[in-house]
């Protein structure tokens, strides 16, 4: 079958074996119809409106050692920071005020904030009224247990690539089968799981780009985040020479074919290879936008890769860009939680 026929046949099916995935992937003679396609696919499982999620980098202390983050512990060149509850706090009220329905509290994977310490803050955080995601890496199923009890809703734990060889070699002293296990009790302890991959690494494939797609499919993901590698100073892959916006883009629109209705953010990373890249992938299968609600210096220390967009605006000014640039496009910001499945009930 032709691209385009494959295509049309995800679009009808939500179905297309690696290989047919591989097929489109290399024929960049039908990225527009791809593109066009998954908007579509967008607009039908998950309607019009945009997802605001607020995110707060608390702390960029990280125990591991990913070749291709700038978060690193080897990193010595960054400034580490670690933020009170009390800021953390503050910058959650400011989201409120800002009409916020979800926090995202992110960070590296720092042992400063033990389970209990966390279970403080997401109590903290939920009496706000808002949808609590965590991006906190690879915890034990007591830990994620623990946070779900204290009210967590979301997990986002990025696969990073389903290469089992890369995978290794890009993580030391990290296991493949520990990070599936994390996403199975993820998902066993009913949270809303995010995974996700980066597209461009040093010695990925095509064939293994189709087995990450086939991967979120597999377990049932509820959010894909996905991005461009963008080679970092200051680790070991600094002259590596990263992944397209296009093929990310590419990835992500294969990705809302086969998954229509799961939420997609538009992610950092495609904003920082493309001046409109968050808008772009808006109109190429993602419906949620993540802006990072970090105040003062701290917006700059999570330096995770270089020229990270959006770090010269302030969060309330970014809020007011956003949904702008967001209505412009037809779109409306939503004003419910944006869980995946309600999608259509409270657009
Ligand atoms: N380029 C793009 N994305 C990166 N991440 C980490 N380092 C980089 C980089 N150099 C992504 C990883 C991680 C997420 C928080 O940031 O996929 O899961």
């Amino acid at each position: 079958m032709s691209s385009k026929k494959l295509i049309e046949k995800a679009e009808k099916t939500s179905l297309l074996t690696k290989e047919e995935i591989v097929e489109i992937l290399k024929d960049n003679s039908i990225n527009q119809q791809l593109f066009n396609t998954a908007n579509r696919v967008r607009k039908n499982f998950v309607g019009e409106s945009v997802h605001l999620r607020g995110l707060i980098e608390f702390s960029n202390i990280c125990k591991c050692s990913c070749k291709y983050c700038g978060l690193r512990k080897d990193n010595s060149t960054i400034k580490r920071y670690r933020m009170s509850s009390q800021e953390i706090m503050r910058l959650a009220q400011s989201a409120l005020s800002y009409g916020y329905k979800t926090i995202v509290l992110q960070s590296g994977e720092d042992a400063f904030f033990d389970t209990e310490k966390m279970c403080s803050i997401i109590r903290k955080i939920k009496k706000l009224g808002f949808a609590i995601t965590l991006s906190l890496g690879e915890k034990t199923f007591e830990e994620y247990q623990a946070y779900k009890h204290a009210g967590a809703d979301r997990y986002l734990l990025r696969i990073e690539t389903t290469d089992k060889k890369l995978y290794e070699n890009l993580h030391p002293f990290m296991s493949f089968e520990n990070r599936k296990r994390c996403l199975k009790d993820l998902k066993s302890l009913g949270f809303e799981t995010g995974t996700g991959c980066l597209v461009g690494l040093p010695g990925q494939t095509y064939e293994s780009l189709a087995e990450d797609i086939l991967f979120f499919k597999e377990i049932d993901a509820d959010m894909i985040g996905l991005g461009p590698f963008i080679p970092c100073p200051q680790t070991p892959l600094e002259k590596a020479s990263g992944g397209t916006f296009e093929s990310a883009l590419k990835v992500m629109a294969l990705t809302r074919l086969l998954l229509p209705d799961i939420n997609i953010p538009a992610t950092t990373a495609m904003e920082t290879l493309h001046p409109n890249g968050r808008i772009i992938a808006l109109q190429c299968g993602a419906n949620v936008v993540m802006p990072d609600i970090t105040e003062g210096e701290y917006r700059q220390q999570y330096a995770i890769y270089p020229g990270k967009a959006d770090v010269q605006n302030t969060p309330l000014e970014y809020k007011d860009k956003i949904t702008v640039q967001i209505q412009s496009i037809g779109r409306t910001i939503s004003d419910t939680f944006g869980f995946r499945n309600n999608h259509l009930k409270n657009n």
